[in-house]
């Protein structure tokens, strides 16, 4: 059977572009039956941005409670926090040991964090570049060929590290026997970017986020700061270049959208629109909010069921682990 595998870095809580572009997609996947998946914390990889214990426990938390709120079919996939499964550490080591500095020197985020400390000509190139930011994908890759994932879903900054993880499965196999599967990028062209409250991209970076589960009030709030332009109601207006309508669009079914179009072109006033925008958004996220604040309250729960996709995840890597083991030349001696 075909096996993907979609891992969730666990820094701070979702927000409406995370959901629209990323999660919702990764949701309705995770009831296929036709293939076997993984979904995991990557909890390691948080530590690599994110040095505040508090933020880091705190996140994993409400990454995972925001998992189970939208539905996310633990009885098909395997959901798993990757600090429960110790194979992936130990695989990240004996792959460390076939991968070529060079390929790492090669990667995007290293690089841009060198360049960005070269622009000033004191500083030096390595200033807080970590071992681990170096790393990054090698961890990665150990996450993938742990469980010899064929297909992984990612984002398009993502693609890089899916071919430097080939290129390490690659040559241990070159080197050992063909022990790892070569995985490849699923890149959905199709997912939505959604613009943010001031008409750039959402992204944690520029501060323009909503978060996915904020409470009914402050959501409303939040639409109602939305730039807008400052045509008055009656005048016809162009729902393409609207944050209004792009946030609406990317919830909406399609009629509902072309109904709007139509109240665009009508002429609609910005605070009549607003009203619309949250209603549509509050219809859809009231129910797994208050699934999501219900599960905030039992993190001992959560735990559980991570607990027990560990298990399932281990049932694979471990006798992998050993295979691989063996096939390095570490086995017991006289065996
Ligand atoms: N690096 C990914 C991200 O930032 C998260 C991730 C870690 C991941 N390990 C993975 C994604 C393995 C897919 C497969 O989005």
């Amino acid at each position: 059977m075909e096996i993907t595998l979609t891992g969730i870095t666990t820094t701070g809580a979702p927000h409406l572009g995370n959901y629209v572009g990323a999660i919702q997609p990764a949701i309705a996947a995770s009831r296929r039956t036709d293939v076997q998946s993984f979904y995991f914390l990557a909890d390691y990889h948080a530590l690599v941005k994110c040095q505040d214990p508090a933020l880091v426990h705190r996140s994993r938390l409400e990454v995972a409670a925001t998992w189970l709120a939208l539905g996310l079919d633990i009885d098909n996939v395997i959901f798993y926090a990757q600090t429960d499964i110790p194979e992936i550490l130990e695989l990240t080591w004996i792959i460390t040991c076939v991968t070529a500095k060079g390929l790492m020197n090669r990667a995007h985020a290293y690089k841009a964090a060198v360049a960005e400390n070269l622009a000033d000509p004191n500083n030096d190139p390595d200033k807080a570049v970590t071992m681990g930011l170096f790393s990054y994908p090698i961890l990665m890759a150990a996450d993938i060929l742990m469980f010899k994932a064929h297909k992984i879903p990612v984002g398009k900054d993502q693609v890089q590290h899916l071919e430097m993880a080939r290129d390490i499965a690659a040559r241990f196999n070159y080197l050992y026997g063909e022990h790892f599967v070569l995985p490849e990028a699923v890149v959905d062209e199709k997912n939505a970017v959604l613009v943010g409250l001031d008409g750039r991209k959402m992204s944690k970076s520029y501060g323009n986020t909503i978060p996915l589960f904020e409470p009914e009030k402050s959501l409303r709030k939040l639409i109602m700061r939305i730039k807008t332009n400052s045509l008055p109601p009656e005048a016809p207006k162009d729902p393409e270049t609207c944050t209004l309508f792009q946030i609406y669009h990317a919830f909406a079914a399609t009629e509902e959208s072309a109904a709007i179009r139509e109240r665009y072109a009508q002429g609609i006033g910005w605070g009549e629109m607003k009203q619309i925008l949250f209603e549509r958004l509050n219809a859809e996220l009231s129910e797994p909010r208050q699934r999501y604040y219900a599960l905030l309250e039992q993190p001992g729960y959560i735990e559980q069921i991570l607990k027990k996709g560990a298990a399932r995840a281990r049932e694979y890597s471990a006798p992998f682990l050993q295979e691989l083991r063996r096939a390095v030349g570490i086995q017991p001696l006289g065996a």
